[in-house]
């Protein structure tokens, strides 16, 4: 590797940590580092190193979402492109990797490398691998790691590096645990930001102004915070999680509607189905809006679901923007919901129900995900329970937890549709 590392040293030389990470032979390698310690450029990294392999090598770069995982494959590109122009390549390879953008693949002779959505679990299965990178990996659920990816190594004898900001004690802390006893087998190490001399240190001191302590602790000095108080677990949601919106699921549509209040943004959240089986079909937000704008918003998504249910949040300003609507709206049934210590606990008592009993589906809506991730309950001195984000905004989860509480129980539906009852 020192010798690849010389190599590709006019193009890009790692930092200390870097450096550590590539060097590192175990056969699981976790690394938990801070947010723009370099995750991405040294899984890049790792990859073409990868292709100077003796044997086919079938590398799978896996993230989050979609997004994420081109990202990665971008960054390779990027890469690859600047050794080749350089002439630096052919001293090094034989044969030049040729990319398919629209499939997100490179080939190389006998080699490939593939980046994939840890999302499509379906497509993701039965496929095999000699190399697995996860990028972002405490924010792939435990279950596409232990149940999809490391099963696609069992007859190539791979090896699987996990890299990732922490997000509490979950299944990424765990193998970043095994990885402490640095064996042939596991290696781990923990990074902060500070690591990477491109991040600046004034950068750093902003960001501990503007975070929480533990939030700063766990995005730039890569602590595993333990996560107490938060109120949807992480692993049900992520199980929750779907590629698509189902839009042939059975049922009425429901649309719910926060809307925004001093600094906030507005939210919006369609759902079609029951309470037993529904899928979220979209997740919008709209800040700082005039209300005039605001309304054509809602009226605008109104128009694709003709027959779909309103719900509106009238706590505060939002009764007279609710009237506002009922008044363009005349046709269309629009319900009230009042925010207060009580109803609150209520509607989102029953959105963890849907996630525990995993009867609703999500779209990979990142804001929605981080939402979800942060929100808390905590009991005031008067011993009322709260509910908020601990850090950001909440207002698509109060959207979505609106909808959920509008969906009928299905068999309200066969009571009323089967002549015979
Ligand atoms: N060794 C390096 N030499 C020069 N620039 C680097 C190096 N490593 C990372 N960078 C640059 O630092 C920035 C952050 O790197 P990168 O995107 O890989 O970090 P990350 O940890 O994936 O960040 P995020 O937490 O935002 O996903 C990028 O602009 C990247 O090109
Ligand atoms: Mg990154």
């Amino acid at each position: 590797m020192q010798d690849f590392l010389n190599w590709l040293g006019p193009v890009w030389r790692p930092h200390p940590g870097q450096e550590r990470f590539l060097l590192a032979r175990a056969k699981t390698k976790v690394l938990a580092c801070g947010r723009r310690w370099g995750k991405t450029d040294a899984c890049a990294v790792q990859v073409i190193a990868g292709l100077g392999a003796d044997r086919p090598r079938r590398t799978l770069l896996v993230a989050p979402t979609l997004e994420q995982a081109s990202f990665l494959f971008r960054r390779l590109r990027g890469l690859v492109e600047q050794l080749v122009s350089r002439g630096l390549w052919e001293l090094r390879f034989p044969l030049i990797p040729k990319f398919r953008d629209s499939k997100m693949e490179l080939t190389m002779g006998e080699h490939s490398v593939v980046a994939r959505s840890a999302h499509s679990r379906h497509h993701l299965r039965g496929d095999e691998a000699s190399e697995i990178i996860v990028d972002e990996a405490a924010y792939v659920s435990g279950s596409v790691v232990n149940e999809v990816l490391t099963p696609m190594m069992a007859t190539t004898d791979g090896s699987l590096t996990m890299i990732s900001t922490p997000n509490g004690q979950d299944h990424f802390y765990e193998a970043f645990r095994e990885g402490l006893e640095n064996s042939d087998e596991f290696w781990s190490l923990q990074a902060p930001s500070s690591d990477n001399p491109q991040v600046r240190l004034a950068f750093l001191d902003r960001q501990k102004k503007l975070l929480s302590p533990s939030a700063y602790a766990t995005e730039y000095d890569a602590q595993f915070v333990q996560r107490e108080g938060y109120v949807f677990d992480r692993t049900a949601v992520d199980e929750c999680v779907v590629a698509e919106p189902d839009f042939d699921i059975p049922g009425p549509t429901i649309i719910a509607v926060d809307w925004a209040r001093y600094q906030d943004f507005s939210a919006l959240v369609v759902v079609r189905g029951f309470q037993s089986r529904a899928s979220v079909l979209e997740v919008d937000r709209k800040h700082r809006e005039d209300w005039f704008k605001q309304i054509a918003w809602v009226t605008d998504v109104l128009a694709r679901y003709p027959n779909a249910r309103l719900i509106c949040d009238t706590t505060g300003g939002g009764d007279s923007i609710t009237a506002w609507l009922r008044n363009e709206l005349r046709a269309v049934s629009i319900k009230s919901f009042v925010f207060t210590t009580e109803s609150k606990p209520k509607l989102v008592d029953g959105l963890v129900r849907a996630f525990e009993t995993r009867s609703i589906q999500l779209p990979p809506h990142e804001a929605l995900k981080k939402e979800l991730d942060n929100f808390q309950a905590t009991r005031s001195a008067s011993g009322h329970v709260q509910m908020a984000a601990k850090s950001g905004h909440d207002d698509l989860v109060m959207a979505l937890a609106m909808a959920v509480s509008d969906l009928p129980y299905a068999h309200r539906m066969i009571l009323t549709t089967n002549p015979r009852r």
